[in-house]
């Protein structure tokens, strides 16, 4: 079976039984400042998990393009993908475990679909534990669908616990399905879950029961979701007999084309097979990423950063395997044939694709040129040294200030009888990351530390208000600071006296009006320049080519910002001024509340 008919059959099996297909949702979550990518189908779909409703209803389906970028330095060995394709299907407050496991148990068996062998599944379940009890309705399930006690294994959260996808959200147990694949068990302890290959993950179904707050605690959801998640690539590999994805066809044309731009062969070495896996799953993501609506561009900070390391560390793969040119574009357009008439979109952003490889790999070739040239400038001093030992914070300076990557340094070093501290170069790499990983978060400043559904309201009022306040007091008007809780917002901004009554009444009545013509609110990401010149309100300052999200109310208000936001204001219903006062010299504070 081909990724094609698989992603067929599931959606047709979900569809057949009540379900929407709500495929094509962005690679860049709009609903959860805490993750900078969509890591698994369910992200797109957090807001109706904690209970707003979905316009397409309360069954849906879906094939969802995710990135996990956590591993990526595992990324070569035979199973660690960057990019994956999950399969879903999703009950939000309408069927629950007994449905979902029955489904799932159909779709998995039945010689329609895939056929596999009840012999061979096996199938795990929630222990329980102080936040959660044993899934005994699971385990039941399981054994009425014929599925003997001895091949249903409980396990701890570690195992069969999903959630959240960010650091908040919706969680739970869950149950997740295996295939024994017939090798040797690795020991008295293997069982589903070993990480030996013998038992073969293939699909797991969530029961999500529980909003995981920001101070770690289970809220427990009114009325309990399922989200399930098969991936493609795993599942295609074992329907196949292959014995890793590289061998399927989601890769195997990828692979040629680097053979033919390298004129090397895949299998010529375990060195050549790993660069051929890096460059390929790298390529492959970072067309992805280029060719998804949000028009994310390598840069220094968060999604723009992950795209920048992922073609630099596919050029470095090339320069391993001796590609001196430039060769990304040519293996981009074998991942966008690959995926046409599933994901058009990278046929329809061909241009910005291709055209974006090549200006950081152009670049980054430059960089890799200078890195060289003031190694050669600084041997002459490093090998005064009699330990030969280069310290890591000369490694680390030619890393930050030139982009040189330390394993050249390193392979510089040994061309000329020397070695890099290694130690010391982490220890300085260490500092940076987490200097950096402020700069990140900078980009999701305004982000909530709560994102409660009343506190995404009132985030949202706070835009509206800050543009209200604009029309009716004047230009002036800067926000100078906000503080939401799930009771109330709380606005600081430029204003040199107090309010008058009619003024606050014409604010609230602005505002009041909007809500009632129920104005969508929509995300785009762009350049903070891109923002500028789009005349949105941008609080802080920042490079002109960080990324920002910028989020639209109707044609009302357009403001750089974390988000989240709700979908449309219509439910935000009454807002009204509580207090108007001084907050410092020339600035006043609003405190209002939506009824
Ligand atoms: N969200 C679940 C997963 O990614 C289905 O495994």
């Amino acid at each position: 079976m081909t990724a094609n008919e698989l992603r067929r059959k599931y959606i047709d099996f979900f569809v057949n039984r009540g379900h929407t297909e709500i495929s094509g949702k962005s690679l860049i979550p709009e609903n959860d400042p805490t993750v900078l990518f969509t890591t698994a189908g369910m992200h797109p779909l957090v807001p109706y998990l904690l209970g707003q409703d979905h316009p397409a209803g309360t069954r849906l389906t879906n094939a969802q393009k995710c990135i996990r970028t956590g591993d990526i330095e595992s990324v070569g060995d035979t199973s660690h993908l960057t990019f994956f394709e999950m399969l879903g299907n999703w009950s939000l407050r309408d069927y629950f475990k007994k449905e979902a496991l029955a489904w799932s148990f159909e779709f998995l068996t039945s010689d329609e679909y895939l056929g596999l062998d009840v012999n061979r599944i096996y199938v795990t379940v929630f222990e329980g534990d102080n936040d959660a009890p044993f899934d005994q309705e699971s385990f039941d399930t399981w054994v009425s669908l014929g599925i003997p006690e001895d091949r249903i294994f409980r396990l701890p959260k570690q195992d069969n616990w999903w959630g959240p996808a960010g650091q908040t959200g919706p969680c739970g147990p869950d149950s997740e399905m295996f295939y024994d694949t017939g090798i040797e068990a690795c020991g008295v302890n293997c069982r589903p879950g070993c990480s030996c290959g013998k038992y073969f993950e293939i699909w797991n179904d969530v029961f999500m029961q529980y909003d995981k707050q920001s101070d770690g605690s289970f809220e427990p959801l009114p009325k309990p979701c399922v989200d399930t998640g098969m991936g493609v690539e795993r599942t295609i590999t074992m329907l196949q007999g292959k014995n890793n994805v590289y061998e399927t066809e989601l890769f195997s044309g990828i692979i040629a084309a680097i053979e033919d731009v390298s004129g090397r062969q895949y299998e010529e070495n375990d060195e050549t097979i790993q660069s051929f896996r890096v460059i390929s799953d790298h390529v492959k993501t970072a067309t992805m990423i280029l060719g998804d609506e949000t028009g994310v561009k390598p840069s220094n900070l968060g999604q723009g950063y992950i795209l920048r390391r992922l073609i630099r560390r596919a050029v470095r793969h090339g320069l391993k395997l001796g590609i001196d040119k430039d060769f990304l574009g040519t293996i981009a357009d074998s991942v966008i044939s690959l995926y046409r008439g599933v994901y058009d979109e990278l046929k329809d952003r061909r241009d910005v694709i291709i055209s974006e490889l090549a200006l950081e790999e152009a670049q980054f070739r430059k960089t890799l040129e200078h890195g060289h040239k003031e190694f050669d400038k600084l041997l002459p001093n490093l090998q005064r040294n009699p330990k030969k030992i280069i310290p890591g914070r000369v490694a680390f300076r030619l890393y930050d200030t030139y982009g040189f990557p330390v394993e050249l340094t390193e392979e510089l070093a040994e061309e000329n009888g020397m070695s890099v501290d290694r130690e010391g170069f982490d220890e300085a790499f260490k500092k940076h990351q987490e200097a950096s990983k402020k700069g990140a978060d900078k980009t999701f400043k305004g982000g909530l530390a709560d994102d409660s559904v009343m506190s995404t309201r009132y985030h949202t009022a706070t835009h509206l208000l800050h543009e209200a306040l604009r029309q009716v007091l004047g230009d002036h008007v800067a926000q100078k600071g906000s503080n939401i809780t799930a009771e109330r917002l709380r606005f600081d901004f430029v204003h040199p006296q107090p309010m008058s009554a009619e003024e606050k009444a014409e604010v609230e009545a602005i505002v009041n009006q909007k809500i009632s013509e129920n104005l969508p609110v929509s995300m785009k990401q762009m350049t903070l320049q891109e923002a500028r010149n789009l005349n949105a309100r941008a609080l802080f300052e920042g490079k002109y080519d960080e990324q920002v999200k910028v989020y639209e109310i109707g044609n009302f208000s357009r403001e750089v910002c974390g988000g989240p936001h709700v979908e449309s204001i219509g439910e935000l219903g009454r807002f009204k001024i509580q207090k108007e006062q001084s907050s410092s010299r020339g600035v006043r504070r609003i405190r209002a509340v939506l009824t």
